[in-house]
């Protein structure tokens, strides 16, 4: 069976969708299904290209058992055609993202908190400038998200 291959994009790439990556690399191991995904974040914006994530994200996931590593990139059309699913953090990152869509992309891009049951379809809220409270808040957000992600990706690969 081929993999899913699963994007997440944000603004910077350093705190947000790495951390997703993250969330969804270690939950799909700890489920036995790895071999089943290709898993990858870019950012929409350009800043922060080959950076490490943010250490204070990184600091904040580690004290949920979470570890990761990534290195910063920007979205690019191609991830259209290499991508089945595309993961914006927010409004701004969805539309910067459909905005580039190609005509024969089948591509499927879902915000990230229509997957949170408590989220209503808003925001990944922007942690950047906020202090430790909204890491975590973010960690909660995205840890309900990636595991409903996970469960309505499982279910359309059995059906
Ligand atoms: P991210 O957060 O989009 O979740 O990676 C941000 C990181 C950096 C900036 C904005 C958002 N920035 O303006 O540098």
């Amino acid at each position: 069976m081929s993999k899913v291959k699963v994007l997440f994009v944000c603004l910077g790439n350093i705190c947000r969708s790495p951390l997703a990556e993250g969330i969804f690399r270690q939950r799909v191991e700890e489920r036995g299904l790895s071999d089943r995904y290709e898993i990858d974040s870019c950012g929409t914006a350009a800043y922060h290209i080959g950076k490490q994530p943010d250490s204070r994200s990184m600091a904040n996931a580690k004290k949920n058992g979470v570890l990761y590593n990534h290195s910063a990139r920007q979205f690019e059309v191609d991830d259209f055609h290499n991508f089945d699913v595309i993961l914006p953090m927010d409004d701004s990152n969805y539309e910067d993202v459909i905005s580039l869509k190609p005509r024969d992309s089948r591509a499927r891009v879902v915000k990230m908190r229509d997957y949170d049951n408590l989220g209503n379809g808003s925001d990944v809220p922007d942690p950047y400038y906020g202090g430790e409270k909204g890491f975590q808040e973010v960690f909660d957000i995205l840890d309900r998200s990636v595991n409903s992600l996970i469960d309505s990706l499982e279910l359309r690969i059995k059906n």
